[in-house]
């Protein structure tokens, strides 16, 4: 995974938690890069892992709910760092609906050593988008918490409805209908 991954989730640790709770995780992890990451390194996702999996002892939160709500916060954070990738003009929906054709192919060029998902869109309504995420890594929890803080960010309320369709090669079909 990027870096700016990792640069993001430990920035949430020290700012919704603590700077010391963010240490604590750094050393007592058993990082592949000791804990130092630069936005465009790629690290192994089990790095990921092990830090949620810390956080989620030390704050007794589910990793699954620390991992949504990393989601939320990593929306806005490369929503505002990336400005120019999103038409000015997009809501939501159109920007699920382009994340294959448009967003994550400029993120692609910007960062040739990303991995990244693929969407298929399945129907798109003007305020409900019917998709197919598919990815090895199976992060469709961290996919919902992205939506969901698209749609703080866009002011709306979403229901994202999620099912595994797929195991081998792994699919997940994502509903999200505006409420
Ligand atoms: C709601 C909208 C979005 C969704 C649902 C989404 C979904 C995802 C997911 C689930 C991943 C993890 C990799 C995987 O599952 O295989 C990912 C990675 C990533 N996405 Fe998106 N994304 C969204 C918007 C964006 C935007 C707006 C940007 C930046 C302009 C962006 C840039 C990235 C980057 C840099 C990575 C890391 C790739 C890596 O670790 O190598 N995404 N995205």
């Amino acid at each position: 995974m990027l870096g700016i991954i990792f640069t993001n989730l430990i920035e949430m640790v020290e700012t919704t938690v603590s700077y010391e709770m963010a240490d604590e995780i750094l050393e007592e992890a058993n990082l592949s890069s000791d804990g130092i990451f630069t936005s465009v390194g790629h690290y192994p996702l089990e790095d990921v892992v092990e830090i949620v999996t810390l956080l989620s002892q030390k704050t007794n939160i589910p990793p699954n709910d620390l991992i949504f709500e990393f989601g939320k916060y990593l929306f806005v954070k490369l929503i505002e760092g990336h400005k120019h990738i999103v038409r000015p003009d997009a809501d939501l929906f159109d920007l699920l609906a382009e994340l294959d054709s448009n967003i994550h192919v400029e993120v692609l060029k910007l960062y040739p050593n990303a991995t990244l998902p693929t969407f298929t869109v399945l129907e798109r309504q003007n305020e409900m988008i019917d998709m197919v995420y598919q990815s090895p890594r199976q992060l469709e929890t961290l996919a919902s918490g992205l939506i969901q803080g698209g749609a703080e960010y866009f002011k709306i309320e979403v229901d994202v409805d999620m099912k595994v369709i797929d195991t081998s090669p792994y699919k997940v079909q994502l509903t999200v209908k505006k409420k």
